[in-house]
């Protein structure tokens, strides 16, 4: 893992924010598009704008910086290391994973981000509370993380508290807006783990 501003490094993650903050992740952030302007908008709330590729996490940071927002702090790190290795218990508030590959070829798909180990982490790392936004245009791979999502047991949908973001487009959602495909968003919230007590 890498900050490409060599300001934070050797930090630790969590000493990048303040607690009483509300911290977001946009996990695949590609050039940061929407961290930057989720970042104007809530300029109380830190974004922390993560990707596995050099150039896009350079982008992001030069983006960031000419904007001046800093509450945008890009990371250059693969997203699954980051988030099960990196990242405490109850870290975040909301994670967005946008427009992310959807690996459409049956012998690829095990490259795809989401899956069920996966959705445990997002769940481990989120706040009480905690928002999961998820958007795409491959129709198959959503039906797949609502369907991983929902026999998870640990979020519920809430597409509702999409609206404060709904008309932030990242770079890839317009390029598939302008081939003339839909991109979905959908928003779960993290519920709370239940134990059942009778052990037989
Ligand atoms: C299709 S792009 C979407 C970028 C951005 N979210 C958007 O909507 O414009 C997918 C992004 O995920 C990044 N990515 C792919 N695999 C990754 C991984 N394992 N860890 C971190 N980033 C990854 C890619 O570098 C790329 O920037």
């Amino acid at each position: 893992m890498l900050f490409y501003d060599d300001s934070y490094r050797n930090s630790e993650i969590p000493e990048l924010y303040r607690h009483d903050a509300e911290v977001e992740l946009d996990l695949g952030c590609g050039n940061g598009r929407f961290s930057e302007e989720a970042a104007a908008r809530f300029p109380q709330r830190t974004f922390l704008a993560a990707d596995i590729m050099m150039g896009r996490i350079r982008k992001c940071t030069n983006r960031a910086r000419r904007a001046g927002h800093a509450n945008v702090i890009p990371i250059r790190a693969e997203a699954r290391l980051l988030v099960t290795t990196f990242l405490p218990d109850t870290s975040l508030n909301r994670i967005h994973i946008l427009c992310p590959d959807p690996w459409p070829k049956a012998r690829h798909r095990h490259h795809r981000l989401i899956c069920s180990e996966f959705i445990g982490q997002i769940h481990r790392v989120l706040k009480d509370d905690g928002e999961f936004h998820f958007s795409s245009d491959d129709q198959p791979y959503l039906e797949t993380v609502i369907h991983l999502l929902d026999i998870s047991g640990l979020f519920k949908r809430d597409d509702s508290r999409l609206a404060e973001i709904s008309d932030i487009k990242t770079d890839f959602e317009r390029r598939w807006l302008d081939k003339g495909k839909k991109v979905t968003h959908c928003l779960w919230v993290k519920q709370p783990l239940h134990f059942s007590g009778s052990g037989h």
